[in-house]
């Protein structure tokens, strides 16, 4: 989950892979998952990795009638300990979320909800936060009335809303972003216009990496220094020491056959 600072992430909610992995939507980095089997344990060594980390993490059931459900993130967004549910972006996502909202929320109790309505729709995977700086993707899962109803509820927390355009080959913001730590956001070359992101917060920067490693620019930054990356990204890897944090390497590939990157599996709260 991209919305929450390094300081807020204790705990983590996940969904196992269902039976129907191979049938989840795959158009951007992958044709879609081959090996079910092996998403498992992908799946698996991801939670173990937060766990090693300290975090603690549920995991909710798999729902074979949506080959998606492994990536909670698009499903509720989780800022400063308030809650938005949004509409995703694509159809067939849509019946996820109430096992999740109603895991969040029952953690969260007394929490404020917020849901959106009419038109709005957004994928939580298209939200990215640096610090208490707050980006969004407008994107094929994304529109304008769902950034309006995000825009409402940072307006109400004090934070900085500011919108980026997807490019047609990329799914989310968090497919071709992410910050490892509250001052840094990690960004392919050729994605974006270098001035994307605006003018940064004194102290922040972007490390812009090689197209082709556009995959691995997605990663978490954990509380005790520790980034989960995706295997296979050498300059992401290079870079992440370079800042002087510790890497944690995970296989991905058969997630990434379905689109979904590290942050895409769990929402952090
Ligand atoms: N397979 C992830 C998505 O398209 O939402």
């Amino acid at each position: 989950m991209a919305t929450v600072r390094l300081d807020q992430k204790y705990r983590a909610l996940t969904r196992a892979i269902p039976d129907t992995f191979d049938r989840a939507l795959a158009k951007f980095f992958g044709s879609g998952p081959k090996d079910i089997a092996l998403a498992k344990e992908q799946h698996r060594a991801y939670r173990q990795a937060l766990l090693s980390a300290g975090i603690e993490v549920s995991v909710l059931p798999a729902d074979d009638n949506h080959p998606d459900c492994t990536f909670v993130e698009d499903q509720a967004v989780v800022i400063d300990g308030h809650v938005l549910l949004p509409v995703p972006g694509h159809p067939s996502r849509v019946n996820e979320q109430p096992p999740i909202a109603e895991f969040i929320t029952r953690q969260l109790s007394g929490t404020k909800i917020c849901s959106m309505h009419g038109e709005a729709r957004m994928d939580g995977g298209d939200i990215l936060r640096l610090g208490n700086l707050f980006f969004v993707g407008r994107s094929s899962r994304t529109n304008e009335a769902g950034i309006e109803e995000l825009q409402d509820l940072l307006n109400h927390l004090g934070h900085e809303l500011r919108i980026i355009d997807i490019p047609d080959h990329a799914l989310h913001l968090t497919s071709i972003s992410s910050t490892p730590t509250d001052k840094v956001i990690l960004a392919p070359e050729g994605f974006l216009p270098k001035d994307a992101f605006g003018e940064l917060p004194e102290g922040s920067s972007i490390k812009w990496m090689p197209a082709e490693e556009v995959y691995g620019c997605n990663t978490i930054g954990l509380p005790n220094g520790q980034v989960l990356v995706a295997e296979g990204y050498p300059t992401v890897l290079k870079t992440i020491e370079e800042i002087g944090l510790k890497p944690i390497v995970l296989d991905m590939s058969q997630i990434r056959e379905a689109d979904g990157s590290l942050t895409c599996c769990s929402i952090f709260f």
